[in-house]
């Protein structure tokens, strides 16, 4: 079979990687994908919103399941317009695909069904949302309904600081459409970690956690990024916390969109607070995490395309993977400056010395060819990745491994795994 998987950064090489590993796939296109998404069978210059392009495309290769990688897509449902045309594609419809896309759209569903959260209450008149800030206690979370490139969330110290959220989103429309509707939330105090649970509309499959590092720089300050780095497991969710997200979170989660006629038959990766009283979902992504996918991928020992065609055929409960005890760290390599602005085109070298080493696996993000070689081309260049023993030899690894690597003004975290 040839499978084609949709988006251009380190997810989705992973998830290439991965899924050409299996014996049953001949070859993984990748659109528009980046240097390395293109080794399993060729990039295919066609963007996620080229619904009717990528179609065309699976039916002249052959492509017998097509795999979407970024949240817009799916938003724009590239999913209903696959099945439409009588095309396999893994990830959930617009509709279910709303959880991640309407944060209003996500919180109702949870109130609804029991889902552990913040207390909220939902605006789309900001002189309301500001009355409700002059009685509400502090801090408080300000969100924009919908997409925001992970910019959409303000913690406010104070009313002026949530009354300027307000402004911003509601009135000065920093984030276009995505911003005139708001929820507003009560503040929790926890630890954050997120989880990843195939749903297949009847059944959840959870896989290991993972703990994602937002902010740029060194321990948790700086701008918030797409990620600077991951490990796996995150250490941070024993048994008993695991049987309550299984419980409370995913059991709730699939009867609720069977509930609402939501054919949710994807990726669920809720990033969740751990709180005095248990967890409690902080936000629904409805696709594989970046990065958390390149440590999911490299522990994960069975094959891909088993478990991401059981998720549409509704088959998940017979399936049984197996996942390696080591742990996993993937480090990011970026471009200076970012996630502010940065320069694109530098060459990029050592990542065959990198590859080398025991372990190692070094995915693109942000990458492209040139008369010169490789370049930079994003603000995420590369995700290094290891496995080891415990997290103090995945970092030992993956960080040797990044020190081969070399391209101008590349910035990263050192404390990946070890952060507070
Ligand atoms: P979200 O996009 O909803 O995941 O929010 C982005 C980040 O804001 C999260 O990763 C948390 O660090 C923080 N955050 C969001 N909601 C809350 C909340 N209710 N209480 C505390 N922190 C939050
Ligand atoms: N790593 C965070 C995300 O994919 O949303």
């Amino acid at each position: 079979m040839n499978v084609l998987v949709v988006g251009s950064g380190g997810r989705e090489h992973a998830l290439a990687w991965k899924i050409a590993k299996s014996p049953r796939v001949e070859k993984v296109f990748c659109a528009p994908g980046n240097a390395g998404s293109g080794r399993f069978g060729g990039n295919v210059p066609l963007a996620a919103s080229d619904h009717a392009g990528l179609i065309d495309f699976a039916r002249r290769e052959r492509v017998g399941l097509t795999v979407i990688g970024p949240d817009d897509a799916l938003a724009a449902g590239i999913v209903d317009d696959f099945r439409a045309a009588g095309l396999r594609a893994f990830g959930p419809e617009a509709a279910a695909a709303r959880l991640e896309s309407s944060k209003a759209f996500a919180k109702d569903f949870m109130r609804r069904h029991g889902i552990p959260t913040a207390d909220y209450r939902e605006f789309t008149d900001s002189a309301e949302a500001r009355a409700y800030c002059a009685t509400a206690s502090y801090p408080l979370v300000v969100k924009a309904d919908g997409l925001a490139l992970g910019k959409g969330v303000v913690i406010a110290q104070d009313i002026a600081e949530a009354c300027e959220a307000i402004h911003q989103s509601m009135e000065a429309a920093v984030f276009g459409d995505a911003g005139r509707r708001v929820v507003i939330e009560e503040f929790l105090v926890g630890t954050e970690c997120s989880i990843h649970a195939l749903i297949d509309g009847s059944s959840h499959l959870l896989f290991p956690d993972a703990r994602d590092h937002k902010q740029a720089f060194d321990g948790n300050v700086g701008p918030n990024t797409g990620g600077m780095g991951t490990v796996s497991p995150s250490g941070r969710l024993d048994d008993a916390l695991l049987e309550r997200v299984r419980t409370e979170v995913l059991d709730r989660f699939v009867a609720g969109a069977k509930a609402d006629g939501l054919d949710f038959r994807g990726m669920l990766f809720p990033g969740l607070m751990l709180t005095a009283d248990g967890p409690k979902v902080l936000e629904f992504n409805c696709r594989w995490g970046d990065p958390e996918t390149q440590v999911l991928v490299r522990r994960l020992e069975s094959d891909v395309v088993d478990l991401l065609e059981a998720t549409i055929d509704g088959t998940l409960a017979s399936c049984a993977p197996t996942w390696s005890g080591e742990t996993a760290v993937c480090v990011i390599l970026a471009s200076g400056g970012y996630p502010g602005s940065y320069q694109k085109g530098l060459p990029i070298t050592g990542i065959d010395r990198a590859e080398a080493r025991d372990g190692v696996v070094v995915f693109h993000a942000g990458t492209t060819g040139s008369p010169d070689g490789l370049v930079t081309n994003g603000g995420r260049v590369l995700g290094v990745t290891a496995l080891g023993a415990d997290v103090a030899a995945a970092r030992a690894a993956a960080y040797a491994a990044a020190d081969e690597i070399h391209f101008a003004n590349a910035q990263r975290r050192n404390d990946i795994g070890v952060a507070p």
